[in-house]
C-alpha cells in the first residue's frame, strides 16, 4: 500500500517507536504509583518523554507538557478551561470539529475570521477586524485539509498586546514546523502524538500551565485530598497513563529532533510541489495549491472534475493507495474554500514518502480521470 494519509495518522514509524512501546508493555508499570522498579522505569521514561517535547517547543519546564489521549482531549482541556456559556470565541475559518464541536457543546458565542485560503495577510486582517469583542482566540497552525500555513505569530502578538487568551491548534503542524511556546506566549497549545511527533495513536500533548480539569481521579498523588492536585502535570493526568504510548512518542518526538523540523518540511514541501506539478498535467483536475509554496505544508487536496471525492478515495484504494476524502472533520475549511459540497480528495505526506510513491500515485489518478465515466457511481 501507498501510504498518504498522514494528516490522520503517520502509520510509517520509526523502528524504535514500536520497539519502545513493545518494552513498555513488558516492563512497565504505573508511573507514580510506587517505589519499585517497574513503576520508577514507568516514571523515568514519562519525565524523559516530557523533556523532549519541552526541548522541541521551547518549554522552559517539562511539567508543562501535560499527556492527553490525542488533540481533540488536548483542545478540550484548553477550551472548557477559558471559554464558558456566551463566551466570545474568534477562531479562523479553517477550524476542525475538535474546536467547533466543544465550542458549539458549552454555547459559546462563536465569531469566524473569514478568510481566504493560503492567503496570509487576509487572515491577519480577518482576525484584526473581528479582535476588538473577542474574549478568546483559537487559531488552528496548519488547515488539515489544506495544509495552509496560517500567521499565528502575527495573531499570537495582536492577542498579546490587546490582553487576549488564545490557544493553538497545532495538530497538523507539530513535528514539522517550527512551534516556540515560548515566543508565542499562547495559553495553550494542543496536538497529537499520533501524526508528525510519529507516537502512536492514543496520545497526545497540552502544553499548559494550568486550568480546569476535564476529568478528575487517582493520580498518585495528594492522595488524601478530596480534589485535584493543583501542580503540574499531576492536575490534568488521572488515571494510570498510556506508557506505551508514551515510551513510543518520546522515540517518535527524538527522530524529530534528530532530522530537525526544518528538514521534515524542506522533504515533504518539495514531493507537494512534485504532486502538484503532476496532477496539475493531468485532464479536469483542480488542485488547491499555494502561489507561495512556503504557505503550504505537505498537505495537497484536489478533485476531478465534480466527482465525488469519496468516489475518487474509493477508486485510489482499490489501487493501493490510501487517501483520504469528503470533509475531514473540518466542514468550516470546505466552506472556506468553496469545497463544502464536494469535498476534496487529500494526499498528506510524512517524511517517509517518496517520488516513486508520488509517481504510482499520479498514474492511478490518471487512470482514474480517465475511466470515470465507466465507473458504476
Ligand atoms: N483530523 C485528522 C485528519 O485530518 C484525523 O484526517
Amino acid at each position: 500500500m501507498i501510504y498518504l494519509d498522514n494528516a490522520a495518522t503517520t502509520l510509517q514509524k520509526p523502528y524504535a517507536v514500536a520497539e519502545a512501546a513493545q518494552r513498555a508493555i513488558r516492563k512497565m508499570g504505573s508511573p507514580g504509583r510506587g517505589g519499585h522498579k517497574s513503576a520508577m522505569l514507568a516514571s523515568e521514561t514519562a519525565y524523559n518523554c516530557r523533556e523532549l517535547a519541552a526541548e522541541l517547543f521551547n518549554v522552559p519546564n517539562p511539567e508543562n507538557i501535560i499527556f492527553t489521549m490525542n488533540a481533540t482531549h488536548a483542545l478540550n482541556i484548553a477550551i472548557k478551561s477559558l471559554a464558558r456559556q456566551g463566551t466570545r470565541v474568534l477562531i479562523s475559518s479553517f477550524e476542525h470539529n475538535s474546536v467547533t464541536r466543544p465550542l458549539y457543546a458549552i454555547g459559546a458565542k462563536v465569531s469566524v475570521a473569514t478568510s481566504k485560503l493560503f492567503d496570509p495577510e487576509d487572515t491577519v486582517r480577518a482576525f484584526e477586524d473581528r479582535l476588538g469583542s473577542a474574549e478568546l482566540v483559537i487559531i488552528n497552525h496548519t488547515s488539515n485539509v489544506f495544509g495552509y500555513k496560517l500567521p499565528i505569530e502575527k495573531v499570537a502578538s495582536m492577542c498579546k498586546n490587546a490582553g487576549i487568551p488564545f490557544i493553538v491548534d497545532a495538530s497538523q503542524s507539530a513535528g514539522v514546523l517550527n512551534i516556540d511556546y515560548t515566543a508565542l506566549g499562547a495559553d495553550y497549545i494542543a496536538m497529537p502524538g499520533h501524526k508528525g511527533l510519529y507516537g502512536p495513536q492514543g496520545t497526545g500533548i497540552l502544553i499548559a500551565s494550568g486550568g480546569r480539569t476535564l476529568m478528575e481521579g487517582g493520580t498518585g498523588s495528594n492522595s488524601r485530598l478530596p480534589e485535584m492536585p493543583d501542580f503540574l502535570p499531576d492536575r490534568f493526568e488521572s488515571g494510570t497513563h498510556n506508557m506505551p504510548g508514551i515510551a513510543g512518542l518520546a522515540e517518535g518526538i527524538k527522530f524529530v529532533k534528530k532530522l530537525g523540523t526544518a528538514e521534515i518540511l524542506k522533504r515533504e514541501q518539495a514531493l507537494i510541489k512534485f504532486a502538484a506539478d503532476g496532477l496539475s498535467q493531468i485532464k479536469d483536475i483542480k488542485i488547491f495549491r499555494s502561489e507561495n509554496p512556503e504557505n503550504q505544508t505537505g498537505v495537497l487536496s484536489f478533485n476531478i472534475g465534480s466527482e465525488p471525492s469519496e468516489l475518487v478515495a474509493s477508486e485510489l484504494s482499490k489501487r493501493g493507495i490510501a487517501v483520504r476524502a469528503g470533509m475531514h472533520c473540518a466542514p468550516l475549511a470546505h466552506r472556506s474554500a468553496g469545497t463544502y459540497e464536494q469535498g476534496t480528495v487529500r494526499i498528506s505526506l510524512s517524511v517517509f514518502n517518496t517520488k516513486f510513491e508520488i509517481n504510482r500515485m499520479l498514474d492511478a489518478v490518471e487512470v482514474i480521470s480517465k475511466n470515470l465515466n465507466k465507473i458504476q457511481k
